[in-house]
């Protein structure tokens, strides 16, 4: 396994996914919290330095700890990651007055294991530049291997130690070859063996619960999204029927999910699964709210509380099993509030498992997002559901501006479902993030066969993203949104007008509220 320093960069966590494609697991741990302990537990056969914001020239930025090269194993450091591993090992680094950002070509000076198989002397090549500051003299050992118009020491190599820095992003998509050299340290240099698969990662998941849970019984809540129905699957596999899923259906899913999630695990799968419909006690708490945030904390309030009631009922649940994902647990760096780490933590049932006294199971901590589906895979689940568009928990109830009632939700279930059935059919589904219909609070006139109409309009939301964090609407063609909206105010009884949403994120969101 790899180690990967996490200097602040936007993309570290893609270092991570490319190590892994290459059959290696590896683990991203902030700069300040690097120390000899750290890294003789961790073990690591390699430990590869990220980017970051920082500049090495002044006086307060972050330091490669010197562990890092106490620890005897190949080092690369990737733009912040070179200069601060330069100027630890005696080189210097100077603030550039030739800024480089973006595309740049690197022209390879002489052949190294790091770009063997890949790049040979005398190439040019595309990498991603992103960098304001370069190495200008090098530390002992090392010679240049690649040159910029801009970085004199774009790559740098010491093969005799296997250190090696690069002023490029190899992380990047705009670097083409960046993954085959990511490879080429992790499985060539560090000697790391490549044997990382979803099939071995199940089976040693599967061995951690066992270990985890002995006897001792296991509460699961189940959503019908991907994390939740990949940990259910996987903890069945481990411990059978030591395993009680909770199904808190809260009447704001879309159309036909509840049965679909009933059908699944209880039908096929055999999994013990209580199905607590509590869509009109979700409604009634509901009723004359129209804040987005008192909705959410409504419903989240509502939900726990459900959750809770239902795990009583069963009695005896010694473990609440949750789908926290990498992203959620990475700790990140903050250079803000100083030297100190903030912790994100993902707790769909927060502050339960400390009321009710139960310890957590998290079996997809290690896994990043397209990791987990492809367990999902691996697991047999279906593809329709291993490949779902994300779904807020609140459900529908942010897609309805104003306040919800059972009619409104019921007319979105059939706008979002003709929809997504149209996107289905034209094979679009697995090329948008997230794509949703959204009931506005608004009357419009209209005209069907000799009548006047006055009903809602709607707006369709198409996005694309990698992360949610940013997105961009999706180019539907003409023709496309216009056999949407022929379907849906022709099948959708109170709605006769149909807008599309364009809007990116930032400025907006993904989702209305
Ligand atoms: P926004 O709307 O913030 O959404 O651009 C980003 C992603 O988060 C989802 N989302 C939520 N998920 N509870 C959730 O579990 C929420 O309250 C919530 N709000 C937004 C959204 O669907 C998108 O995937």
């Amino acid at each position: 396994r790899l180690l990967i320093v996490d200097f602040g960069s936007q993309v570290t966590q893609l270092i991570a996914r490319r190590v892994r494609e290459a059959g290696v697991y590896c683990e991203i741990l902030p700069f300040q919290s690097v120390d000899d302990a750290k890294i003789k537990a961790f073990d690591p056969r390699g430990i590869i330095l990220s980017g970051g914001p920082a500049s090495v020239t002044e006086g307060q930025s972050p330091a490669a700890h010197p562990a890092i090269f106490k620890a005897d194993v190949p080092v690369l450091g990737i733009c912040y990651g070179e200069q601060t591993m330069a100027k630890e090992l005696g080189g210097s680094v100077e603030s550039g007055h030739h800024r480089e950002f973006g595309r740049a070509e690197v022209e390879i000076k002489a052949s190294t294991r790091l770009f063997e198989g890949v790049w040979q002397p005398g190439d040019r090549k595309q990498v991603w530049m992103s960098h304001g500051d370069r190495v200008t003299k090098l530390p002992a050992g090392f010679s240049v291997v690649a040159t910029s118009e801009n970085a004199p020491f774009a790559a740098i190599a010491d093969e005799s130690r296997g250190y090696y820095g690069v002023q490029f992003h190899p992380e990047v998509m705009h670097t083409p070859d960046g993954a085959k050299l990511l490879r080429n340290f992790a499985l060539n240099i560090a000697g790391a063996k490549g044997d990382w698969t979803m099939a071995a990662f199940r089976e040693r998941a599967i061995a951690q619960v066992r270990a985890q849970v002995g006897k001792g019984r296991v509460i699961c809540g189940l959503s019908g999204g991907v994390d939740s129905s990949v940990v259910a699957v996987l903890l069945h596999e481990a411990i059978g029927d030591q395993l009680q899923c909770v199904f808190v259906d809260h009447g704001l899913l879309r159309k036909d999910e509840g049965e679909q999630v009933v059908r699944l695990f209880r039908d096929h799968y055999n999994i013990p699964l209580v199905h607590a419909d509590a869509s009109e006690t979700f409604l009634k708490a509901l009723a004359g709210v129209s804040d987005p945030e008192k909705k959410r904390k409504t419903i989240g309030a509502l939900f726990i509380d459900v959750f809770e009631a239902e795990a009583k009922k069963i009695g005896g649940a010694n473990f609440l099993a949750q789908g926290t994902l990498y992203p959620d647990v990475i700790e990140s760096v903050s250079f803000t509030g100083g030297p100190s780490v903030t912790i994100k933590s993902h707790h769909n049932v927060g502050g339960l498992p400390a009321r009710m006294n139960m310890k957590l199971v998290e079996p997809l901590r290690e896994l990043f997002k397209d990791e987990v589906r492809a367990l999902g895979r691996e697991l047999g689940l279906p593809a329709d559901l291993v490949n779902r568009h994300p779904f807020p928990g609140p459900g529908l109830a942010i897609r309805i501006p104003g306040d919800i009632t059972k009619e409104k939700l019921d007319l979105l279930r059939e706008v979002d479902a003709v929809y997504l059935d149209e996107i289905r059919k034209a094979g679009l589904y697995d090329e948008i993030w997230q794509a949703f219909a959204v009931l506005l609070p608004v009357r419009t006139v209209g005209v069907m066969g000799d009548g006047r109409t006055y009903d809602q309009a709607c707006a369709l939301r198409a996005v694309t993203s990698t992360d949610g964090m940013t997105a961009d609407y999706y180019p539907f063609d003409h023709a496309f949104l216009g056999r949407v909206a022929n379907r849906i105010i022709n099948e959708c009884r109170g709605v006769n007008r149909v807008t599309y949403d364009i809007t990116s994120k930032p400025p907006g969101t993904i989702e209305w509220e």
